[in-house]
């Protein structure tokens, strides 16, 4: 039976390019999951959207000189450009600043409210003499309380990933002004009670630890062990409204109401194909399964506080019923991407942007290098080496060349199209039982979320068709056996038909390539489109994918002997070794952000 599977990806900040730390910590694998559960038949809803509000967009909006909503729809408008060009195939792709997630964000807030979850309290926090105003936490640093690193930001420590408060940091210092003097004085607020909810996120927690990745049990766990009431609101004016009289001087906090845009996202694309309760099949469906693809950094907030705002919640929208709503299923946190054995930082430009790349490589050739090194289990690296020997040595040695040889000679010498052969041999039958394996193997590691081990599967099989090929030889077997060479073309045909589709969650654009010049018609996957949708006087753009046209199924090859086959191109660009070094220079200079060209 087909099931039903929510793909919810972290929401990036709208305050800048998105950068390859985007891509291997969320959407990559995000993407690759949401393809495979479609190829199989489930129901994928996958959403996500640009982060509009918080200090990270005000700081940035800030130092350029121009207002918050101005920064954040610039990059939206790129973050859709881009993620259509790299291919993650959201079903809805919007923002936070829409009427719709206002809306719902402020009912969480009431319900949260009426049903005693939410409380004000008195809050000491850090007021600036020079701005006159509360120094929002992020415009704060500071040492850490817990393990010492000098530079923790009021929100949170890089190096601990601990969530901080400003007041608590040793010395701190306002990063914009460090002669600024920051004063504690007391603000009202609301703090969403999380001591409510210990005893069921633990149980929670712990009824997932079998199929949950070890660091994000540990964490989650001691992370929800000694829970208090955390602050919800926010002394700025930049974000979403308190429903409250006497409160408009504040705004909700960013995390508090970005978590619930894999809820109102749901909504809006429900209302957007016109079928406004369709997010029930998901959020209301003790069946259905919730992945959260996110970075590690973003773990306490997935784990357990929007696991709290979901338990006080019960029965939102639900005409009285009070279904519980689904938690997430999975949360599989990736850990970070270093770049050329660094870490990432934007203010020093070290940094891989995706609109760069995307404008220099092919999206398949990203994409797969980034799976080979994705930071699954540990940090990994993406180096500019290994991406060129990636690409040259195995993506297009291996596979790409693959697909060329065979079906170019078959191409060639079977007029145009499959051979036609008697009673294949054991060896044949051999290798295609082998590749036919990769239904069950390739697809077990995707269904868990091991998304590098799954490639890397498939990729051996590729290699096996290769060794096939070595000691079958129908390049020169034809002179003396025709059928016996066609025998061998046929199967490594089959054989390559069976992997375009183990490829495609992973590879989507060059397997349909693949698809195509074995003489298929019709899509793999649907589209992925920029479309405008209007809420009142507003409107908004986001990228949808359009399921319809799509046929792929993660099904076996019914590769028919004789089929047709249409003149094959190569799959991929061969990559010059200069790259290594021309790409290296840019890391760390100043960049020009340029348009993107689709
Ligand atoms: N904007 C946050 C970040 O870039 C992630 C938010 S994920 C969300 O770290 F789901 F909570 F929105
Ligand atoms: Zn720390």
């Amino acid at each position: 039976m087909a099931k039903y599977i929510h793909v919810s990806v972290a929401w990036p900040y709208s305050n800048g390019d998105l950068h390859v730390g985007h891509l291997a910590g969320a959407y990559l694998p995000a993407d690759i999951f949401a393809r495979y559960h479609r190829l199989k038949g489930n129901h994928v809803l996958m959403v996500s959207g640009s982060d509009s509000h918080g200090t990270p967009i005000m700081v940035e909006a800030n130092k350029r000189g121009i207002t918050p909503l101005q920064l954040f729809e610039q990059y939206h408008e790129r973050f859709l450009l881009t993620q259509q060009k790299v291919g993650i195939s959201y079903d809805l792709f919007t923002h936070t600043d829409t009427e719709n997630h206002h809306k719902i964000a402020q009912d969480f807030f009431t319900l949260l409210l009426e049903r005693g979850h939410l409380r004000v309290e008195k809050q000491t926090l850090l007021y600036s003499e020079l701005d006159q105003r509360f120094l929002p936490d992020r415009f704060v640093e500071g040492e850490c309380y817990i393990c010492g690193y000098k530079e923790a930001r009021g929100d949170q420590c890089d190096n601990c990933g601990n969530l901080m408060d400003a007041t608590k940091l040793i010395n701190p210092r306002s990063k914009e002004n460090p002669d600024d003097k920051l004063i504690p004085r007391d603000s009202d607020h609301y703090f969403l009670a999380l001591e409510q909810f210990i005893e069921h996120i633990v149980a929670y927690i712990n009824s997932h630890a079998g199929h949950w990745r070890p660091n994000v049990v540990n964490f989650s766990l001691n992370f929800a062990k000694d829970l208090r009431g955390r602050p919800i609101t926010r002394d700025i004016d930049w974000g979403i409204a308190i429903p409250l009289e006497g409160w408009s001087g504040k705004k909700m906090y960013v995390w508090f109401e970005a978590v619930m845009g894999y809820f109102t996202a749901s909504v809006e694309w429900a209302n957007n194909i016109g079928k406004p309760d369709e997010w029930k099949k998901w959020w209301y469906n003790p069946d259905a399964e919730i992945y959260n693809f996110i970075g590690k950094d973003n773990i306490p907030f997935h784990t357990v506080i929007w696991q709290a705002e979901l338990l006080g919640v019960n029965g939102l929208y639900n005409d009285g019923d009070t279904t519980p709503l689904q938690l997430p299923y999975d949360v599989p946190a990736n850990e970070f991407m270093n770049i050329e054995g660094k870490q990432f930082s934007k203010s020093r430009n070290w940094a891989i942007w995706l609109p760069d790349v995307l404008d220099r490589y092919q999206a398949d050739a990203v994409r797969f290098y980034v799976t080979r090194t994705m930071p699954e289990t540990h940090d990994s690296d993406f180096s500019w080496e290994g991406f060129f020997s990636s690409t040259n040595n195995e993506l297009l040695a291996a596979w790409g060349n693959l697909v060329n040889r065979v079906t170019g000679f078959s191409y060639k010498r079977y007029n145009g199209a499959a051979p036609v052969v008697d009673q294949l041999l054991e060896i044949d039958e051999a290798l295609i039982a082998k590749i036919e394996g990769g239904f069950e193997t390739v697809g077990g590691l995707i269904e868990r979320v091991k998304l590098r081990e799954a490639l890397k599967e498939a990729m051996s099989l590729v290699r096996d068709v290769n060794a096939y090929l070595d000691e079958r030889k129908p390049w020169t077997t034809i002179k003396e056996d025709v059928n016996d060479a066609g025998r061998a073309i046929y199967t490594a045909l089959r054989a390559i038909d069976n992997l375009k589709t183990l490829l495609a969650p992973f590879l989507p654009f060059s397997s349909q390539q693949v698809h195509e010049i074995l003489g298929y018609d019709g899509q793999l996957f649907g589209d992925l489109k920029i479309e405008e949708f209007h809420e009142g006087q507003r409107s908004h753009k986001a990228l949808v994918y359009d399921g319809t046209p799509a046929i792929g199924k993660w099904e076996k090859s019914q590769f028919a002997q004789g089929q047709p086959l249409r003149e094959p191109q190569p799959l991929f660009v061969k990559l010059d070794d200069s790259i290594i070094e021309t790409e290296r220079a840019y890391l760390g200079q100043p960049r020009d952000e340029k348009p993107i060209v689709l």
